[in-house]
């Protein structure tokens, strides 16, 4: 990849406290990338030094090549949109857009038809003799991608830019800044600690946890496949279950045994051999739950267990089915109607069934923080 923007070896402290620590990422030109993480985990930092506003402890940072580490804000072609606008409040719409290019010395001419062409694109025209105060959550964003936007930079920085708004305008605009993206063909690095925002908009996601970079991938690679319990956690829920190998079914499947839980087939996505300890990652919805025991192929794990919680989502159900020692969550989907069906109650006896390819090893377990872990306790 030759990248437009790249964090190279970046580190950041506050006293003793590094808040970024090694970072090292490359954007490709014209894509969506997030940067994901819970609060805390040192995104704005990153973003603030990407933008100028920061200078890292180490590292370098390069745009299309060049070291612009020690550029001045105001020289490198970078604008950033944050999550409280940060409009001019006695300025409408149509100068708030045109602040940058008029600062720029450009003629009133090319300004007022930069503007235009923003005002369109964000969908302003009818708004832009307004000033902010007149203005929803969603419009005033608007004028700040407009505004940032208007001064045609290769990259544009977007920190939380949703995170104010409710959640039926915030599945709107990110629609809106999809399609702002495919038009102006910019790169856009998205900050947020909103792990659906970033599967949505991404062409690729960097997930961050304390400072560090623990996986980057696309969505569906990071979805399906997370090297790390933190990232399986945080991008969407999982279960988790360790076990030992005891033997091979073949070159790509081995059998596992699972403490308080019973012999279950793996496909070894990784290399392992026998008794090696692994960490498998089991999403919700690759659970079947049926009360019969399920016609099981070579290569399926079916498990019996005992409903201890449903909760009813109207799309789906969530069940949580004591197994032995474990309690793992199944999500059904509702395809057909479902007071036609008598689905499972709490106390009921079902059946968990997976193929082994539906489970994924993990290359690394850490312990998780509680509120990471969404399944009830006992
Ligand atoms: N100027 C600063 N001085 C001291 N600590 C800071 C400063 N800026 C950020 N931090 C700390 O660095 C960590 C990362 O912050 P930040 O990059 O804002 O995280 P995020 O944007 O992911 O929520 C936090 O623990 C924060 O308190
Ligand atoms: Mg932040």
């Amino acid at each position: 990849m030759n990248p437009i923007l790249r964090f190279e070896n970046i580190t950041r402290r506050f006293g003793t406290f590094t808040a970024v620590d090694d970072v090292t990422i490359d954007i490709a030109k014209g894509e969506t990338f997030s940067l994901l993480g819970p609060s805390g985990c040192g995104k704005t930092t990153l973003l603030r030094i990407a933008a100028g506003f920061d200078r890292p402890d180490a590292g370098r940072v390069l745009l299309d090549g060049n070291d612009i580490t020690d550029l001045p804000p105001d020289r490198r072609p970078v604008n950033t949109v944050f999550q409280n606008y940060a409009l001019f409040p006695h300025l409408n719409v149509r100068d708030n857009i045109a602040f940058g290019p008029k600062i720029a010395g450009q003629d009133a001419a090319t300004v007022r038809r930069e503007v235009d062409r923003m005002l369109e694109l964000v969908d302003l025209t009818a708004h832009a003799e307004k000033r902010p105060a007149m203005l929803s959550g969603g419009q005033k964003q608007r004028v700040a991608i407009a505004r940032a936007l208007v001064n045609k930079p290769q990259v544009l920085l977007l920190d939380e830019p949703l995170a104010a708004l409710d959640l039926k305008l915030r599945q709107r605009l990110l629609v809106d800044l999809d399609a702002i993206h495919d038009e102006v063909g910019i790169t856009f690095i998205y900050v947020t600690h909103d792990q659906s925002e970033a599967m949505s908009i991404s062409d690729r996601i960097a997930v961050m946890n304390k400072g560090v970079i623990e996986q980057t991938g696309t969505p569906v690679q990071i979805y399906e496949t997370p090297r790390t319990s933190f990232v399986a956690a945080f991008i969407g829920d999982t279960n988790f279950l360790d076990g030992r190998i005891i033997g091979a079914v073949d070159d790509r499947f081995s059998r596992c045994a699972v403490e308080d839980f019973g012999t279950i087939i793996i496909d070894n996505d990784k290399p392992v051999r026998i008794g090696d300890r692994i960490d498998l990652s089991l999403r919700p919805e690759k659970l079947m739950v049926s009360r019969q025991r399920p016609d099981a192929g070579p290569m399926d794990n079916a498990v019996q267990g005992i409903v201890e919680d449903v909760i009813y989502f109207g799309s789906s159900t969530r069940y949580w089915v004591r197994c032995g020692a474990w309690k793992l969550c199944a999500e059904v989907q509702h395809r057909t109607f479902l007071l036609d069906e008598t689905p499972p109650v709490w106390g009921d006896s079902v059946w968990l069934r997976w193929h082994a390819n539906d489970g994924y090893l993990l290359e690394q377990y850490d312990a998780l923080d509680e509120d990471l872990l969404t399944l009830p306790e006992d």
